[in-house]
């Protein structure tokens, strides 16, 4: 208990070293909450009163990091599947009020400042838009919703009632990806013009189900009406990064899918592959896929001066000082094991790739999913938006159904203009 105590402050300290650059900071608004963060216990009338719709496996965890934000309160929780709904009362030692139905909550407990939802993906909308429409403030999970309108219609809804929508991309907390992006910003990797990102598992992504008639329920994941697959559980997260990182809303977006290894009879991709453009030419390239982990995940944010790969929290310098005598030695060693001597002289030498570790990024140990929460908390005790937050996430989630379009389609999507949001909205 100590030591998360301790990372606790740990944590909110990081975080305020960034919200301290007066620069930074503007372009990060969000940060704002944490340059308020003075560690003092808040009074009881100013607590945040949160609910947690969808406590399954997210929710749970969710949850846990909620308890742990000093000003929270977990009034109540909702989920329409007993184990879960029993689960959640237990996680709340009892004091949570516990529902079935979110419509039902909103209507018993008047005082709920805030919801928090982790249902499957086509729940989404239809929770988040009612508890709008009932003046809650809400965190949704990422992806926002199944389709391009839903997701609109959520954004559209909290933009005319003056609420927040936190999207549950938790990068857009996270101390590394703050710090590579305040060194992207100073110009340290110099023009970026690729985003290379992938997420590669090995599992078939089945849970147990404990009778037939529950399969739907328990495996969404699987099931085109309720998921997009990789592109809407693992993609959101690093196309978002991409957007953010670029500064630029793509162009367009084609792509390929197929169920390449699990033919289980599940409906959506186990393999996809995505290029998507952006306005002055660079490029995310994206695949995912989940029958080979060797490469785990990455988005290798790619300039003419230098990379970073923030998921293993290293940057790279295209050109970085020499190796000291040693290391050099050790070097050479291993170059002569690949080096093939060619007779006549060389007159081409393989790019192959740059064998050299780079420089952490930041020295971080974090918890990004509570940082949100932090950030989110302080949102709604100051009962407004952060500008720009909303942004991400939606371009992110309709970066993902456009990417899912093309491939079901095979062709080239062009992002509408309608769901484009400009900045600082
Ligand atoms: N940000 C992240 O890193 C991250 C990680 C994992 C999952 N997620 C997201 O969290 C969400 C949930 O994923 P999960 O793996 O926890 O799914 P899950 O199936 O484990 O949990 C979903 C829960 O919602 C409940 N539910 C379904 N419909 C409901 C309704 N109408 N009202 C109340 N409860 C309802 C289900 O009974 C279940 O308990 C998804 O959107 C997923 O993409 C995000």
């Amino acid at each position: 208990m100590e030591s998360k105590i301790k990372n606790r402050r740990d944590f909110l300290k990081e975080m305020g070293v960034y919200a301290s650059s007066t620069a930074f900071l503007a372009s990060i608004p969000w940060l704002d909450a944490f340059a308020q963060e003075n560690g003092k216990n808040v009074a009881a009338s100013d607590r945040v009163r949160i609910a947690v719709i969808g406590v399954g496996s997210r929710g749970r965890a969710l949850l846990m990091n909620l308890q742990q934000v000093e000003n929270v309160e977990i009034v109540a929780v909702c989920d329409n599947y007993e184990p879960h709904y029993s689960r959640a009362i237990e996680l709340t030692d009892g004091k949570a009020k516990a529902f079935y139905d979110h419509k039902k909550m909103i209507d018993a407990v008047k005082d709920i400042d805030a919801v928090v939802v982790a249902t499957p993906l086509h729940e989404h909308a239809h929770i988040v838009v009612d508890c709008l429409n009932a003046d809650i403030h809400v965190f949704c999970e990422k992806a926002m919703a199944r389709t391009l309108v839903d997701t609109k219609l959520m954004a559209d809804t909290a933009i005319a009632k003056g609420k927040i929508l936190q999207i549950g991309q938790q990068r857009l907390f996270n101390p590394v990806y703050l710090n590579a992006l305040e060194r992207v910003r100073a110009g340290e990797i110099g023009q970026i013009t690729q985003v290379r990102a992938y997420w590669h598992r090995n599992a078939d992504w089945r849970r147990p189900v404990p009778s037939p008639e529950l399969e739907r329920k328990i495996n969404w994941r699987m099931y085109n009406e309720y998921s997009g697959g990789l592109m809407t559980e693992l993609a959101a997260h690093q196309v978002q990064v991409a957007n953010w990182y670029i500064d630029k809303v793509p162009t367009q977006v084609m792509g390929s899918g197929s169920i390449c290894f699990w033919k289980d009879g599940r409906e959506v991709y186990d393999h996809v592959a995505l290029v998507y453009d952006y306005p002055d030419g660079s490029k995310c390239t994206y695949d995912s896929m989940i029958a080979n982990k060797h490469h785990g995940l990455e988005e290798q944010i790619m300039g003419n001066l230098g990379t970073i790969e923030p998921e293993i929290n290293r940057i790279y310098s295209e050109n970085p000082p020499q190796a000291p005598g040693i290391r050099q030695l050790v070097h050479d060693i291993e170059s002569s094991i690949f080096d093939v001597i060619p007779i006549g002289g060389a007159t081409w030498i393989p790019e192959t790739a740059v064998q050299y570790r780079g420089d952490v990024i930041a020295p971080y140990e974090n918890n990004d999913s509570f940082l949100q929460f932090v950030g989110f908390a302080k949102a709604v005790k100051n009962n407004k938006p952060y500008p720009n937050l909303l942004r991400e996430g939606y371009h992110a989630t309709i970066a993902v159904l456009l990417g899912l379009q093309a491939m079901d389609t095979n062709e080239i999507v062009a992002w509408p203009a309608e769901y484009v949001m400009e900045k600082d909205v």
